[in-house]
């Protein structure tokens, strides 16, 4: 099984989801608000969509599942995760809960695929930057809606040649 994991809680992190969804193929859409992360111990391929609120933290339904994405054996695993946040007005926390989730699914074993190059983004800090690049694809409707088409379609056929 495949899966897209995301929650939103203004709906940009649900309409990426969605466009991200159109352009795999054989993925579920789950809004873990609704469903949990349970189904993440049946999937082979997972894919996870989180947007940072507050500052620099975990958006709410995220938090509410942590403790049961901490409880998945991510070891036999392909992941890949997107991010939404707001470089204008969060420059030291930019998508920070995105370097959160990596975090926690990298140390439990999970292969992560997916990375991004920060070019093009302006901002100063951000825990989701590792040696230079992004860990997974990153996302800014507040400021740079009009790139999110064309940086979803070029993730998506990376991601598309590895799963
Ligand atoms: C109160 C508030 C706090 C936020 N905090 C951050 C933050 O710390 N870092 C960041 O990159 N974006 C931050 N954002 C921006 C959101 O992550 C961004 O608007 C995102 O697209 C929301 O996605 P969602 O509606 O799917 O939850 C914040 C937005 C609000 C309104």
């Amino acid at each position: 099984m495949k899966a897209i994991f995301y929650a939103s809680s203004t709906g940009n992190t649900e309409e990426v989801a969605e466009k991200i969804n159109e352009k795999l193929s054989d993925f579920e859409l789950i809004d873990i608000a609704n469903d949990g992360v349970d189904k993440m111990n049946e999937c082979k391929t997972i894919i996870i969509g989180v947007s940072t609120w507050g500052e620099g933290d975990l958006q709410d339904d995220w938090e509410d599942c942590l403790a049961d994405v901490q409880a998945v054996d991510f070891r036999d695993k392909t992941v890949a995760l997107f991010g939404l946040g707001d470089q204008d007005g969060y420059p030291d926390e930019f998508v920070n809960a995105l370097g959160i989730m990596y975090e926690e699914i990298s140390l439990k074993g999970a292969k992560i695929i997916g990375h991004t190059s920060t070019e093009g983004y302006d901002h100063d800090e951000s825990k989701a930057e590792i040696d230079g690049s992004f860990i997974g694809l990153v996302i800014d409707e507040d400021n740079q809606s009009e790139l999110t088409d064309e940086r979803i379609t070029n993730w998506c056929s990376s991601i598309n040649s590895q799963v």
